[in-house]
């Protein structure tokens, strides 16, 4: 950990991020429009690089209204063959960056049917049926408590500041629960059906094990989800990644601006 530290604040010029963004799936191009500077995760000791197409695997810095800010262009998923641990490595860097807020994005598909592809969800609560926790292992007392509180992981505060940005610029924003597969296969109608019973709006394979690192780490954690398709059991479509991508691409000019508003207004 020192040493990915050490190497990320002599890299980035001594830059200490105040805001820390997660970018999912095609929502990456943030980060190509205000980029100071930019490290590849393949060259920071203990970071793993992406396999996923659609995800770039680059730590991008950068000024955005007087925040400064870094960003992650593109994740790591359990689906990958990764551990828990590894794929929230990067949560607890950015802790010891100095980062107090923290925004995760996502792509997800809709369970609940109200929700249209390219809405955009803040995301008030989690469901972690992904079978297991990243906490799992021994506690670093340095980062967290040991049985962390998980009752407000979306910080109420920052949901409505989200709001309140999403409403200015007259986005019809939703909010709902999250709920979190280990993937890579998407979900069959039962397991949606299973969903919507359990009280979830939408369902992703991500997220969920940062913002449970996050919030253990004693970070302001916000979530939004760009719904990208309707979970398998509402429309007889098949469903492919390229579909995810083609959506988020199409919904990206309204993330951005919402995000850049979130930004500015923190
Ligand atoms: N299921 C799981 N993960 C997803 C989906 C989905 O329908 N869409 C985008 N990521």
């Amino acid at each position: 950990m020192d040493k990915t530290v050490e190497f990320i604040e002599k890299t980035s010029g001594g830059f200490k991020p105040e805001i820390a963004i997660i970018l999912g799936s095609g929502l990456g191009e943030l980060a190509d429009e205000y980029c100071d500077i930019a490290i590849p995760y393949s060259e920071i000791p203990g970071f793993i690089k992406s396999t996923v197409k659609g995800h770039k695997g680059r730590l991008v810095f950068a000024e955005i209204y007087g925040k400064k800010v870094v960003m992650m262009q593109g994740r790591n998923h359990f689906y990958e063959g990764h551990t828990m641990q590894e794929i929230t490595y990067p949560v607890k860097v950015m802790k010891k960056l100095g980062v107090e807020t923290f925004i995760l994005t996502n792509a997800a598909g809709a369970v609940n049917e109200t929700y249209k592809p390219s809405d955009l969800m803040i995301l008030k609560d989690h469901i972690n049926c992904m079978g297991t926790n990243p906490l799992i292992g021994p506690n670093d007392e340095t980062l967290g408590e040991r049985f962390p509180d998980m009752s407000e992981v979306y910080k109420k505060e920052l949901r409505e500041l989200a709001k309140k940005c999403a409403h200015e610029l007259s986005i019809d924003v939703k909010e709902g629960v999250y709920l979190a597969n280990s993937g890579p296969c998407y979900e069959t109608p039962a397991e949606i059906h299973m969903a919507r019973l359990f009280g979830a709006d939408a369902v992703g394979m991500s997220t969920v094990p940062e913002a449970i690192v996050a919030n253990y780490c004693g970070l302001r954690v916000l979530g939004i989800s760009c719904i990208s398709n309707a979970a398998s059991s509402h429309n007889g479509d098949k469903l492919s990644h390229a579909e995810v991508i083609e959506t988020t691409n199409k919904a990206k000019a309204k993330f951005k601006s919402f995000i850049l508003k979130i930004i500015e207004n923190l």
